[in-house]
């Protein structure tokens, strides 16, 4: 286990300086044939993709990754210790396909594991690390997944040898490979619901590639429902925003966008909170059969520009109440994302404020707003109070809201505080004094702004401070003082602790959904939140 010290010095050391030299700024756009296609796989497969994207327009909208993953070596490696491509798969073999691909514009990305067999029994890297890398730098590969099955024995530290290893050999190379990290997905869920190794293994992933698979897989062609299984990534990924940076992304895991148990409503759902997201859009479809509807959707510039924002912010959670999930983020421009998405059976249409999509609260009404539907791209500047969004069943409405002279406001960041083990919101009383974690239901008490003073405050009662008492532990609200106290300061920590100005200690669950501080350790079920996008970088007490 870490120490506190420790954990501190990951926090600062998985801050902005790794995004510098990251090889990734945006996430990655392209093909990967896994859901769709599993096992059946050939060159063809993937020469009649690359010709697709190329004519309709995928490739110039931005998805130029073609990946192949599990099931295209043969089971033995060659005398020298290499990989060798199935040669009734590959007759032109990966060399070939390579340049094939480079020569219409496309990266060339492959699959391989972390252990000693891949998932579906072929050979994994496991001691061959080395070769293996240089394998893939002759076939002009610039694109790594490496899965995580068969590792032995299995623990979180088994892996980050594994996984460190690697990240030292791609790191020699003269070009080096974009590596994407399967290691999470194996910590995520844990039966006894300690998800201790889960937070610790994201602790360390950002420091050794690109890209997290930090969950479950997307269900695959063949299975028979979909939709709650793109809802359960969506939802895993809203548990872990707070790794994300420019060059550091969460995956999800890919775009189904021909998949037959969804309808086209929700695979525009999927696309739009992906993009919402920042996420690797990764298609796994049949491209050359995609529909002209379905084209249009993945194709769309203006959901793609707030998924290729330079400052590559994952939407985070403003409020849920099992209805709607309301969704916001910055971009680079100083404009807003809000993301609507109605998970009820019917539709509905919802209103949201423009506070709650993170504008300081403009008491005068001054300030006027250029509201985008992403969708249609028709704009909107005659409202003043906020948005409402009519959504279909299933359905996700995004708008950019652009701020227009004259009002002066401000961003701050704001929403849902809620604990990523229970999914347990923190409430403030209707008394304005006590907090609790509750059902999550939307109310004004669960939502949250952060001031740049290290102040927490619910837009129920914005005079009183989220505070905690040194002597009883307890953590309640207060009228803020004019300077905060330390008691009423807060520094949200990338490992998911909402570290108090009281020394050392941490925003933890109490027993009976009490609030209390603790002294802080790491990576503990009761002490990981999650936090409006923004918080991380408001206030720094250290
Ligand atoms: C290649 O794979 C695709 C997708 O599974 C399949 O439809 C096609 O028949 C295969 N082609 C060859 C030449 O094996
Ligand atoms: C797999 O790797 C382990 C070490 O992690 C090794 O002990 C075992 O013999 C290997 N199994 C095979 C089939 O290579
Ligand atoms: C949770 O898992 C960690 C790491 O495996 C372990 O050290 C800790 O004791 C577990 N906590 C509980 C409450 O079981
Ligand atoms: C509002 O935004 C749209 C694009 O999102 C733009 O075309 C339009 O000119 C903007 N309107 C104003 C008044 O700025
Ligand atoms: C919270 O939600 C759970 C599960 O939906 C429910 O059983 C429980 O009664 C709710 N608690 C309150 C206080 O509403
Ligand atoms: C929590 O609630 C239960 C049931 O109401 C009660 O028996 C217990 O004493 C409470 N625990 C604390 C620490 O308040």
């Amino acid at each position: 286990m870490k120490t506190t010290q420790s954990f501190l010095a990951l926090a600062a050391a998985a801050g902005p300086s790794l995004a510098a030299k990251s090889l990734l700024a945006t996430p990655p756009m392209g093909f990967n044939n896994w859901a769709r296609f599993m096992c059946d796989l050939n060159q063809t497969l993937f020469t009649e993709t690359a010709d697709a994207m190329a004519s309709n327009g995928l490739l110039a909208a931005g998805y130029d990754r073609i990946n192949i993953d599990d099931c295209w070596p043969l089971h033995n490696r060659a005398k020298d210790g290499s990989l060798q491509w199935d040669p009734k798969l590959f007759p032109d073999g990966m060399p070939w396909l390579g340049s094939y691909l480079k020569q219409r514009g496309f990266h060339f990305g492959i699959y391989s594991d972390a252990g000693n067999l891949t998932c579906g029994g072929y050979p994994g890297s496991l001691g061959y690390e080395e070769i293996d890398a240089a394998t893939f730098e002759r076939w002009g590969i610039d694109y790594l997944k490496l899965d995580g099955c068969n590792v032995e024995p299995f623990s979180a530290e088994r892996y980050r040898e594994i996984y460190s290893h690697w990240h030292d050999v791609i790191d020699r190379m003269s070009k080096p490979l974009i590596f994407s990290e399967s290691a999470p997905a194996y910590f995520c869920g844990d039966e006894h619901g300690n998800n201790t190794d889960w937070y610790d293994v994201m602790d360390w992933v950002p420091n050794y590639g690109e890209l997290a698979r930090h969950s479950y897989d997307i269900p695959v062609y063949t299975d028979r429902t979909a939709w709650r299984g793109v809802l359960t990534n969506y939802a895993m990924n809203t548990l872990l925003a707070r790794h994300q940076t420019p060059g550091f992304f969460n995956d999800p895991d890919f775009l189904i966008a021909d998949h037959p148990k969804l309808t086209l409503t929700e695979k525009k759902s999927q696309f739009a909170l992906w993009c919402s997201f920042s996420a690797p859009l990764i298609i796994s479809a049949w491209i050359p059969g995609l529909d002209k509807d379905m084209l249009e959707v993945l194709k769309n510039e203006r959901l793609i520009a707030i998924n290729q924002d330079p400052l590559a912010l994952q939407a985070t959670l403003v409020s849920q109440d099992g209805k709607w999930d309301v969704l916001s983020k910055s971009l680079s421009n100083g404009d807003r994302v809000l993301t609507i998405l109605n998970r009820q059976a019917h539709d509905d249409k919802l209103f949201v404020s423009f506070e709650r999509a993170g504008y300081s609260a403009d008491s005068t009404g001054a300030q006027k707003y250029n509201v985008t539907d992403l969708w249609t791209g028709a704009s909107d500047t005659s409202v003043t109070n906020g948005v409402t969004a009519n959504v279909p069943s299933h359905g996700v409405q995004v708008y950019r809201i652009s701020p227009l002279s004259g009002g002066g406001d401000s961003v701050v960041p704001t929403g849902m505080v809620f604990n990523t083990a229970t999914y347990k919101c923190l409430t403030a009383g209707t008394d304005g004094a006590t907090v609790s974690l509750g059902n999550c239901t939307a109310s004004d008490g669960q939502v949250w702004k952060f001031g740049g003073d290290g102040s927490v405050r619910s837009i129920a009662f914005p005079n009183n401070c989220l505070g905690a008492e040194s002597n009883s532990g307890l953590v309640g609200l207060k009228t803020c003082d004019g300077t905060p106290r330390k008691e009423q300061q807060w520094q949200y920590q990338t490992t998911g602790i909402l570290n108090s100005g009281v020394g050392g200690s941490c925003l933890s669950a109490g027993d009976n959904g009490s609030v209390v501080i603790k002294a802080c350790g790491a990576d503990f079920n009761k002490q990981v939140f999650e936090m409006p996008s923004g918080s991380l970088s408001t206030y720094s007490m250290f």
